[in-house]
């Protein structure tokens, strides 16, 4: 491996550098989904700034990335870091890049203030988490973890028809060869994540860095309704078919079902993308899929949760003339994270708070296979998968020194 540099990466730097890559003209934000042109332009920083790091670069059969940083003395298995580099659609600047950044400018630290690992420091890009492009979230980390049944995922298709393996294979990827990754799953003691908080937690708590405990179960589920394209104008109401009319019941129908669980489950439903078919202001749709993300502190709260509302999709369908087929795209169990790993990463950072996330995690996938562990960064407003998310320049240097502290206890 060429001989580390002095470099010391400023995440708030690299997080400038990375601005441009991806912003979305239409829907504000960014979009960077899965090998598209966006997401190639984040990997190849990726490249880049780890090589000028001198680290050792890989890019699994899964698409994942992974920046080794194994100088004399760190053997056995690695520590693991990182993110994602990908995004929802139009969404904010750190979900993913911050852990990514800070990654990166902490092992460039621990090189410059000549910390010696005795083990060695692995820095990772997951692909696909937002399961943006192919509906699946934490693609990457599922298929290394052999979480997912691969002929399906080859089969995936993304808005424009493009299958997986189609775009693995464009990209010089050989999808015959996704899967579970034994050697290298095996290869890592631990993994630990710096996210950007989604939720408003830390800030009354008036402290820039908090440590995860859980993850809510979630899950998301395509429902088709089909019904009869017809004419706007000319067609009487009481004859009408009209899908769109029970995608309104199930929209309402998620949140009428999450508000009315028990608080205590910590139900929320939610549908925020959806095609209509054929799209024209003066038609009455033929067809209309809507996609439902449900999520609760348990599983059996989740399914709860779906059977309610899909019996209300079933019901609104019938009494509109129109049929509904389901399907379940991703489900992702209860997590909480590795006690013993937390405790050790509190006791490196002099004690912070901690708190649940609902949102899901690359380390909430690996967490089944390995001691996975996240540090959350305060975010003002609590906003995320937005263009609105943030936090202070001196709070994303925070989330990195505390990175930082973590990475030299451990290592
Ligand atoms: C990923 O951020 C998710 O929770 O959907
Ligand atoms: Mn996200
Ligand atoms: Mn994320």
């Amino acid at each position: 491996m060429a001989a580390a540099t002095m470099t010391v990466i400023d995440p708030v730097a690299a997080l400038a550098e990375l601005a441009p890559v991806g912003a979305d003209p239409v829907r504000g934000g960014w979009s960077r989904h899965l090998l598209d042109d966006a997401d190639r332009g984040m990997r190849a920083w990726f490249v880049r700034t780890a090589e000028s790091l001198g680290l050792a670069v890989e890019t699994d059969a899964n698409a994942n990335q992974w920046a080794t940083w194994a100088p004399a003395g760190a053997t056995g298995k690695a520590l693991a870091t990182g993110s994602h580099l990908d995004s929802v659609p139009g969404g904010g600047p750190l979900d993913g890049p911050l852990g990514v950044v800070s990654a990166l400018a902490a092992v460039s630290r621990l090189m410059a203030e000549g910390h010696a690992p005795a083990r060695p420091i692995r820095v990772a890009n997951f692909a696909e988490e937002e399961g943006a492009r192919f509906g699946v979230p934490c693609l990457g980390s599922q298929l290394l973890a052999g979480e997912l049944d691969t002929g399906r995922v080859r089969d995936l298709a993304d808005a424009s028809g493009a299958t997986y393996a189609d775009v693995m294979t464009a990209a010089g990827y050989d999808p015959g060869a996704i899967g579970r990754d034994e050697p290298r799953l095996r290869g890592i003691a631990a993994y630990v994540e710096l996210h950007i908080e989604q939720g408003r937690q830390l800030e009354p708590l008036g402290t820039p860095v908090g440590l995860a405990t859980s993850i809510l179960a979630h899950g998301r589920w395509r429902l088709t309704v089909t019904g009869r394209g017809d004419h706007a104008g000319a067609t009487e109401l009481d004859s009408r078919r009209d899908p769109m009319v029970v995608a309104a019941e199930v929209v309402l129908a998620a949140r009428d079902r999450a508000v009315a669980a028990d608080p205590a489950t910590r139900s929320r439903a939610t549908v925020g993308k959806q095609r209509i078919v054929p799209g024209g202001s003066n038609a009455i749709a033929s067809q209309v899929t809507l996609w439902l993300d449900a999520r609760a502190e348990h599983d059996v709260d989740v399914r709860a949760l779906v059977d309610a509302i899909l019996t209300d999709a079933a019901n609104a369908a019938a009494a509109e003339g129109c049929d509904v087929e389901v399907a379940e795209e991703s489900f992702s169990t209860r997590v909480a994270f590795d006690a013993a790993l937390t405790d050790a990463m509190d006791d490196a950072l002099g004690g912070v708070p901690r708190i649940p996330t609902g949102a899901g995690h690359d380390a909430g996938i690996l967490s089944a296979h390995l001691p996975a562990a996240m540090i959350f960064v305060r975010n003002p407003d609590g906003v995320s998968h937005s263009p609105h998310e943030g936090a202070s320049d001196e709070d994303i240097r925070a989330g990195a020194d505390a990175l930082t502290t973590v990475l030299r206890a451990l290592t």
